[in-house]
């Protein structure tokens, strides 16, 4: 780790330098340990909000304790990222958990097309192209019937709650197709299969840290 920087909302982004062919897609995840720290065990999950060619800006949360000059072992990319159908037209984002930089990746992938692109969230924003529109997370309400694709960034408490917060009925869906990239504590990364990320899916449990942590949010129970 060669460098920090503070996101609209002060929070820590880390610049890890590293070969271009490491960094996580959008959605994918690193596991990052500190070699020179034997206390911790296990892994960081670190997340891709920019790529640069010498390596990547990861998304906030960073550990506290890394600062520039912190080697870090890297294991992955792991997990699923965001896997977006072509002919896009209206590509709706919404960011529920505490930073919209996991879905920066996103964001830089359509920012030259023709695709519209609206972020939703309560969160202070982020530096945005000219090519995004940007409204509080209230106002997908009444903008639901907009996009043709949503990606959104939920911590795993906040999905029950999706569908009183957007005034669906139980049991409906968006109206869409969307991906969503779930938060919550991992605990073993899967290392140790502990089943602490398990969230109910229309076919059974799934492990977010493996099944995930993108999912077609048509395939979770919520
Ligand atoms: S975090 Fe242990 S199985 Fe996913």
């Amino acid at each position: 780790m060669t460098e920090i920087r503070f996101d609209a909302g002060r929070q820590m982004e880390a610049f890890i330098n590293a070969p271009a062919a490491a960094a996580p897609h959008a959605g994918e995840y690193l596991l990052a340990s500190t070699p020179d720290d034997p206390s911790v065990v296990l892994g960081t999950p670190i997340f891709t909000t920019e790529q640069r060619n010498e390596g990547f800006w990861a998304a906030p949360p960073i550990p506290p304790l890394w600062k520039p000059g912190t080697r870090l072992r890297l294991a992955g990319p792991l997990g699923q990222g965001f896997s977006l159908p072509g002919g896009i037209q209206r590509l709706g984002l919404a960011a529920l958990g505490e930073t919209t930089a996991r879905l920066r990746p996103v964001i830089d992938q359509f920012a030259a097309s023709q695709t519209g692109m609206t972020l939703f969230t309560d969160l202070p924003l982020p530096q945005i192209p000219s090519s995004l529109e940007a409204y509080p997370l209230a106002s997908l309400v009444e903008a639901l019937d907009w996009p043709d694709f949503m990606v959104m960034d939920v911590p795993s408490e906040r999905l029950p709650e999706l569908r009183g917060l957007l005034h669906l009925p139980d049991r409906a869906d968006l109206p869409c197709p969307a991906q969503v990239l779930v938060t919550m504590p991992m605990p073993c990364a899967g290392l140790a299969r502990c089943g602490a990320c398990a969230i109910p899916s229309r076919r059974g449990w799934k492990l977010v840290c493996e099944d995930g942590r993108v999912f077609d949010l048509r395939q979770l129970k919520w």
